[in-house]
């Protein structure tokens, strides 16, 4: 099985929002095999995005969540909420967080915890945030996955790892195939040996400058469970042949 994750950012209103969302799912008629389909759009898109993927194969996530379920919160938003408008996924730590936001790593592990404590399923990001010497890039996302420890992980719980290099984020230079395979396999060892996720919980995708020429070359590979896609996502075509791929990819895998 793919993962194929639509990260929508700020980019659109309510109406652009339903319009895209009708046409993913459209695009998904007739096909009987498709990704593990996942669409993040605004805050205040979801609730009429949620109506159009009512009954499709396409699940509703969020792009962030405050780390508490109730409370004077100015602005925050919480998992009950998210689970509310139809939610079943919400994003956590994404750089653009870290970066603009000032989100650290003990924030990030309390809103790993309150997500914990929902049926939301966490994407949770990580990514080195220059171009490291060798060991530095998993030194800084071992710090990052130690979130999952403060916020004691529950290990039956299903994660997604979104392994996405800050320097690869909106760029248009995807990290290297190889070092990506490394980076992953490293991220799944750590977390099966240290954490005790159980590897069927567990999916790890790559994000970062993915776009229908690229796609195919991270889908392909079976360490690589899926990817998240931030520009691409919001162009119609583009997301729609990045979803083809993944379904060229599993019907080739299951023959
Ligand atoms: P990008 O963003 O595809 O625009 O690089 C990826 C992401 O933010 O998840």
């Amino acid at each position: 099985m793919k993962t194929v994750i639509g990260n929508w950012k700020m980019h659109l209103g309510i109406r652009e929002s339903v319009a895209l969302a009708r046409g993913i799912v459209h695009a998904l008629r007739g096909k009987e095999q498709i990704p593990e389909l996942v669409v993040c759009p605004s805050f205040t898109a979801l609730s009429e995005v949620n109506k159009v993927f009512a009954r499709s194969r396409v699940s509703l996530g969020a792009q962030d969540v405050g780390f508490d379920r109730v409370g004077p919160y100015t602005g925050a938003i919480s998992t009950t909420m998210l689970t509310d408008v139809g939610c079943q996924y919400v994003i956590v730590g994404h750089s653009e967080r870290r970066r603009f936001f000032g989100e650290t790593n003990e924030l990030v592990a309390r809103k790993l915890e309150s997500i914990f404590d929902s049926k939301l399923t966490p994407i949770f990001c990580v990514g080195e945030s220059f171009s490291h010497q060798a060991g530095d890039a998993e030194k800084e996302v071992q710090k990052q996955l130690d979130c999952l420890r403060e916020a004691d992980f529950p290990k039956n719980k299903k994660m997604i790892i979104a392994y996405e290099p800050v320097w690869s984020v909106g760029t248009g230079k995807p990290a290297a195939i190889h070092a990506t395979i490394d980076m992953i396999d490293h991220i799944r060892e750590l977390l099966i040996s240290r954490f005790g996720i159980s590897e069927a919980n567990l999916r790890i995708v790559y994000g970062g400058s993915i776009d229908p020429k690229n796609a195919h070359q991270y889908l392909r590979e079976s360490a690589i469970d899926g990817v998240m896609v931030g520009g691409e996502s919001i162009r119609l075509q583009s997301f729609e042949k990045i979803i083809e791929t993944a379904v060229e990819v599993i019907t080739a895998q299951s023959t």
